[in-house]
């Protein structure tokens, strides 16, 4: 299984304190079936050399000490990168941006708790100069949380979504698991990720999430979600926007208002 979205590099962000608790939780990775892994390292908009070579130089030091210590899980590079208006630039600029480093897919993130302004254009143009974009857990921002119609929005716009396992599992509150698990039946969900951060607490929980979510959708579905699109990043072909169903009575905004209907 992949999974696309993880903070994996030691004493980089608020991810692994050690190479050694990189190691652990890889190992735990491991035996949940994950063999492959994308060590996505929160970057803003400014990003400096020094840190983009440290970021790589770290990473090889992870893939190395997973093969002496035959731990099977393939790292790819790659980042989540925090939304700011002009992100198509600093893409261009930085290989860490672009997930395995050459691919054209960019996972980004919003402020969780503030409402972004102007990601509409933002969008665009990475749609434009040929990315293809990756919104890091919808499920946990507020402004989509007060309104999940605005998913359509940007899905329309061409984002394709990474919802969190955590999610799925409850760990990031009610709002979230609902409207996590409401996505992945509507199949808006392109990819999942553990978005693992240390070994203790917050760690991979990729199979922990898919036998939750075994009763709500289908195996193909699931084959989809952890091999078949993220497999399409390495190869760098495109994922195809999914669908948006149309339902009657009230259409799908009636069907996602649901989800605060305790
Ligand atoms: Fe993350």
């Amino acid at each position: 299984m992949f999974d696309i979205h993880n903070h994996l590099i030691y004493e980089f962000d608020d991810g692994p304190k050690s190479l050694q608790e990189a190691v652990d939780m890889l190992k735990e990775a491991e035996a949940q079936g994950i063999t492959h892994a994308f060590a996505t390292s929160h970057f803003q908009e400014i990003i400096p050399i020094t840190m983009e070579d440290d970021y790589f130089r770290k990473l090889e030091e992870l893939r190395n000490r997973l093969e002496a210590e035959n731990v099977q899980v393939q790292i790819h590079s790659g980042s989540e990168l925090f939304y700011h208006h002009f992100m198509n630039e600093t893409v261009k600029q930085h290989r860490v941006c672009r997930l395995n480093g050459t691919s054209k897919y960019v996972l980004f993130e919003f402020p969780l708790y503030l409402k972004p302004t102007g990601y509409e254009e933002a969008i665009f143009q990475l749609k434009m100069d040929g990315y293809f974009p990756i919104l890091a857990h919808p499920e946990r921002y507020t402004f989509i949380q007060q309104d999940p119609e605005k998913i359509v929005d940007i899905l329309k716009l061409g984002a394709l979504l990474q919802v969190n396992t955590g999610s799925i599992l409850g760990n990031f509150g009610r709002t979230a698991q609902r409207l996590a698990r409401q996505f992945l039946e509507l199949r808006l969900v392109s990819f999942l990720g553990s978005d693992a951060h240390r070994k203790e607490g917050r760690s991979f929980s990729l199979k922990p999430a898919i036998d939750e979510i075994r009763h709500i959708v289908d195996n193909g579905y699931i084959e989809e979600l952890t091999h078949l699109n993220p497999a399409k990043i390495l190869n760098n072909t495109e994922v195809e926007s999914p669908p948006i169903p149309e339902f009657k009575n009230g259409g799908l905004f009636s069907r996602l208002r649901k989800i605060f209907t305790f």
